[in-house]
């Protein structure tokens, strides 16, 4: 049997269907998924359909269930690779429920490995972090910067799961790459679809989109004297569209066999570190919109500035990022204001 399809665990969450879509969009590939929703919604699957005219089967099963997860590769025998979205993400709460991060993340992660193992399903594409990286001496980052020590339990996923994801796969016969992500922001060009956080968020784009629309009162830019251009933070947002294409290579290139080693690890940003006050100011200009923001104290645990060399992924999986800051800011206004029809 000619093995064609992809298993998307983490599929009804904010990258994960953003990546169903754009394999959907571009690829010969057929999607399964699976997903428990614990920080996403059922209906997801709906949205996909509606926009791509694929209905995709998701499962709902907890990955940290091993017997569950194997089931699910004993009935699809022709997964020819596993992109591995599902975890729990959420820096803060990671260091309120460490026990919670680690059991979910680290088991979950586990088995999936099992159930690839042991069913000769070998090629793995895992989300990892640009939280790894930490605060660093030298600007841009790229994938041989030294790790810092990690400054939360969720970051510490990342590290450990990138270790035991190499261990493993050196005594089989996967093989694996580690995506480090910077800062995913944005909406499939749709409007369709989009980030959205069941609890409050925390990360930039949705504060400001829903501060936008009045649902969060006041944005608060976190910290102002930094040593930066004009005191805010610098960070490297990249388009969800373009992380979910850069999955899309990266497992082609495993499936061509073009790695040279069997964990490769690239860095994803667009290389651009830009303000939060720029990021408001997009924001203002591409959506006609005045923004409520004051500026306020530093965040803990914040680094001043960090942006991504992407150089390796350009040069060996052949990715560049297409989509600019005001496209970032346009898309995310017009999800915005799909959640707000839906409301009403
Ligand atoms: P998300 O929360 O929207 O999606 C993750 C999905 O995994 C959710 O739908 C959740 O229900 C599911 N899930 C979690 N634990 C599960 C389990 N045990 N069994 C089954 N499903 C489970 O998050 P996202 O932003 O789409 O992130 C996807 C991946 O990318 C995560 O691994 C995250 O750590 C990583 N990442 C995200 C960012 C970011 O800023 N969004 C940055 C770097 C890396
Ligand atoms: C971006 C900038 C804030 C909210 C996090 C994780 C990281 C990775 C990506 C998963 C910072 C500022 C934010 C607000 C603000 N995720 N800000 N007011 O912290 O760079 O990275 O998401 O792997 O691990 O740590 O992203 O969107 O929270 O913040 O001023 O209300 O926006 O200080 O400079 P961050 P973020």
């Amino acid at each position: 049997m000619e093995k064609n399809t992809i298993l998307v665990t983490g599929g009804c969450g904010y990258i994960g269907s953003h990546t169903i879509i754009e394999i959907l969009r571009n690829t010969e590939f057929k999607v399964i998924s699976v997903d428990n929703c614990l920080n996403s919604s059922p209906d997801t699957m709906e949205r996909i359909e509606k926009i791509t005219g694929v209905k995709v089967k998701n499962y709902n099963v907890d990955l940290t269930d091993k017997k569950a997860t194997l089931k699910i590769f004993e009935e699809n025998q022709d997964i020819l690779g596993v992109i591995h979205f599902a975890a729990l993400k959420a820096v803060g709460e990671s260091v309120q429920k460490p026990m919670w991060y680690y059991e979910n993340n680290m088991n979950s992660l586990l088995s999936i490995l099992n159930a690839c193992q042991r069913n000769e399903v070998n090629n793995f594409i895992f989300s990892s972090s640009c939280s790894l990286y930490g605060n660093v001496a030298q600007l841009p980052v790229d994938e041989n910067t030294p790790l810092s020590k990690t400054e939360s339990p969720y970051a510490h996923t990342k590290k450990i799961g990138e270790e035991i994801i190499e261990n493993i796969i050196h005594v089989n016969n996967i093989n694996a790459i580690a995506l480090r992500y910077f800062n995913p922001v944005g909406a499939d060009k749709t409007g369709l679809i989009g980030e959205n956080p069941i609890n409050k968020p925390s990360n930039l784009v949705p504060v400001i989109t829903q501060t936008a629309v009045g649902i969060i009162p006041k944005l608060t830019v976190f910290g102002d004297d930094y040593n930066t251009r004009d005191g805010s933070c610098i960070r490297d947002y990249i388009h969800v569209t373009d992380i979910a294409d850069a999955h899309i290579k990266a497992l082609q290139y495993l499936k061509d066999g073009k790695n040279t080693d069997k964990f490769e690890i690239f860095n994803l940003g667009t290389g651009d570190g830009v303000t939060v006050l720029e990021v408001i100011k997009a924001f203002e200009k591409v959506t006609g919109q005045k923004l409520n923001y004051e500026l306020g104290p530093k965040r803990p645990g914040d680094v001043e500035a960090i942006y991504s060399n992407s150089g390796k992924a350009e040069k060996h999986l052949g990715w560049k990022t297409k989509i600019g800051l005001d496209e970032m800011m346009a898309s995310a206004w017009k999800w915005q204001q799909t959640l707000e029809k839906e409301k009403s």
